[in-house]
């Protein structure tokens, strides 16, 4: 069944603390804790000294009150007598010099010392705990990101990654155009991580740092998998995950999660600011999760609080947020979701993230806001195997999204923001999108959405091919086809691949960043337009909206195209949420899929679904109460608030 849990940190706390918090855990209807992370320095004090009795103790008492245990492993922060007698293990920086302790993750993922100690605490830990009845999963690290290490480790790494991708070293140059500021390489020995912190990506060779970060992200897999098979060795059958987020050196996550058994994910929506009323981000993000694995997945830490550590304490989460956006990530896939944290820090950098308890300990409106949702979910029985059904997909890459990372397109414009854009247009209709890898296959899906293919694929454009040529519909946005798998610029006309499937050419595009641009379709409908427009030639595709400004006025910014038996749509520009909303109802109409017309903004809904029973998740994801119309009956919902239905409505688990 779905269930609630929370994250402990009983090294923290005095053991007369741990009794009364597991009992209060018990009694709210907490079902799982997840317990170890940074816990090295007290399970190992002094090189090859072990204490897990206080481990021991808090296991057992977790058990003995019936609670789940996820265990984590401590490897984010290794303790300091490591660092100072293995400087080795230390993370070197862009700069060159090695990062100090003090913080956290300062670790090098590669260097075989540190591989040595992690490696000794996660088999101890494994071969003590892994087979234990109330274990039910391990979260490897913490928020694991791309491994930007550039110590000799790291970068001897890169080069092998690179010669054996190249094999020699004029097939390197020549994929990455060194011509270019006399950049050839003789030898790859030559090569080195991207050192330099007065260097902005922008400055460096692309195609270079496509291939880094392509690097970067399979060296921190190869971590993990190292983690993982000692794992399983001792703990086997018990999942293995680790928790992803996002960060400026977000890695592959498809490739990451590749290699676990479940995908995770730490969930902050962002806290308002006053006069701020809904995250319409957050549904995108949790279905981009739920496709790292096209399964239901975890949340290892919920918003439970204020944050406060790196910035300035947020607002505290509005009354209805805590457990709307934790039944949120529920409605959206979740079977598990873990609160951050159950008691707020009283020392340490984040004594102000604030968890489901005040420094005080005593329950607040917070507190109890979220026993009211363990109860709602308890009562709800949720099967883990009701799942989310989409005849619509939304191809997602971090290949992509790395190279927009590295150059920027123009203002506003980003890749992330091309695939929400999307991705609201169908969900202000009330239909599932699921976001999928672009290699994953296509069948059972009548709509496919294609934002930004930049670094093109001729496999991707081919199987794009064969759907539409079946039936199938795309969506195809500017900047598609515009590269080569190196990262370097195709020499024909835009979009590249594209323009067969599409039916259009590119003649020129006018990168506008903040400014806009006006555009109507032929039966007279307006939008307003941004960021990007390109200014197209039909070829065998007709017109679906012209520009109606600047020096391209009446000329074609996004077509439909006929192709087998499908069609094919290449928008040229970045429209407003009403162009979008006109194409979800087109295509959709096109694919013969129901929808039940536009929603209130910030009405979200979603079914999760197994053979013997149908969940209905309604949220108001707006601060305001709003009543919504809902067949025939007019509901009333308070700020936040989820509505969930069932059917059949029987209270015992589904069959
Ligand atoms: C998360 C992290 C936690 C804690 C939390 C604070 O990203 O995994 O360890 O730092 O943020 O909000
Ligand atoms: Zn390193």
């Amino acid at each position: 069944m779905v269930a609630v849990g929370v994250d402990y940190y009983p090294e923290h706390w005095g053991k007369e603390q741990w009794d009364q918090d597991i009992a209060l855990m018990a009694r709210t209807g907490v079902k799982a804790v997840r317990i170890a992370e940074f816990a090295w320095s007290r399970l190992e004090p002094r090189e090859g000294e072990f204490d897990f009795a206080w481990l021991d103790d808090v296991v057992d008492r977790l058990s003995g009150n019936g609670l789940k245990i996820i265990l984590c492993t401590p490897t984010n922060s290794a303790p300091v007598w490591l660092y100072r007698r293995y400087g080795e293990t230390l993370q070197v920086e862009r700069t060159g010099r090695r990062a100090d302790t003090g913080i956290r993750g300062h670790r090098c993922l590669s260097s075989p010392v540190f591989r040595r100690f992690a490696g000794r605490i996660v088999g101890l830990l494994a071969e003590r705990y892994g087979r234990r009845p109330a274990l039910i999963g391990w979260q490897i690290d913490n928020e694991l990101e791309a491994n930007h290490c550039n110590c000799p480790h790291c970068a001897a790494g890169f080069r092998a990654f690179l010669r054996e991708k190249y094999g020699e070293i004029g097939a390197l140059n020549r994929a990455w155009g060194n011509d270019v500021w006399s950049g050839d390489f003789a030898d790859f020995e030559e090569i080195n991580t991207p050192l330099g912190d007065k260097y902005d990506y922008g400055w460096l060779n692309p195609s270079y740092m496509l291939d880094y970060e392509r690097f970067a992200s399979r060296s921190t897999a190869g971590f993990i998998r190292f983690q993982r098979d000692i794992i399983r060795k001792y703990s086997p059958g018990k999942p293995v995950t680790t928790n992803a987020c996002f960060s400026a050196r977000t890695p592959d996550y498809y490739r990451i999660f590749g290699d676990l058994d479940v995908a995770a994910y730490d969930n902050y929506p962002s806290l308002y600011k006053q006069g701020e009323r809904s995250n319409p981000q957050q549904a995108f993000v949790l279905d981009l999760v739920r496709g790292y694995k096209r399964s239901n997945f975890w949340i290892l830490e919920q918003m439970s609080g204020s944050f406060g550590c790196w910035a300035p304490i947020s607002p505290a989460p509005r009354p209805g947020m805590i457990a709307g956006y934790a039944m949120q990530a529920v409605a959206r896939g979740a079977n598990l979701v873990m609160h951050f944290r159950w008691r707020t820090a009283a020392r340490g950098a984040e004594m102000f993230c604030h968890g489901l308890l005040d420094h005080s300990g005593v329950p607040g409106r917070r507190f109890r806001e979220f026993a009211e949702f363990c109860a709602q979910i308890n009562a709800l029985n949720i099967p883990e195997d009701a799942a989310l059904k989409s005849k619509v997909a939304l191809l997602y890459s971090y290949e992509q999204e790395h190279a927009f990372k590295i150059q920027k397109m123009s203002e506003g414009f980003t890749y992330r923001r091309q695939a929400e854009l999307l991705h609201r247009a169908y969900m202000s209709l009330g239909v599932n999108v699921d976001v999928i890898e672009e290699t994953a296959g296509l069948s059972g899906y009548a709509v496919v959405l294609v934002p930004a293919h930049f670094v093109a694929d001729d496999a991707v454009v081919r199987k794009l091919e064969r759907f539409v040529r079946s039936g199938g519909t795309v969506v195809v946005t500017a900047r598609s086809g515009v590269k080569d798998p190196y990262n370097a610029c195709l020499t024909r006309e835009l979009p590249g691949p594209f323009a067969k499937l599409c039916g259009v050419l590119v003649d020129e595009y006018d990168p506008i960043g903040a400014g806009s641009a006006a555009l109507s379709t032929p039966e007279g409908k307006k939008y307003a337009a941004t960021c990007w427009c390109d200014i197209l030639t039909p070829q065998t595709a007709e017109v679906w909206a012209a520009y109606d400004s600047e020096f391209y006025k009446g000329r074609a910014a996004a077509v439909r195209n006929r192709f087998g038996k499908g069609r094919a749509y290449y928008l040229g520009t970045v429209g407003d949420d009403a162009l979008y909303r006109d194409l979800a109802v087109e295509t959709l109409a096109a694919a013969g899929i129901p929808h039940g017309g536009v929603l209130p903004p910030g009405f979200e809904i979603s079914v999760r679904e197994n053979e013997g029973c149908e969940f209905t998740f309604i949220f108001n994801n707006d601060g305001e109460a709003r009543d919504l119309r809902y067949g025939k009956e007019t509901l009333r919902f308070k700020p936040f608030e989820v509505k969930v239905t069932r059917r059949p409505p029987t209270r015992s688990p589904c069959p």
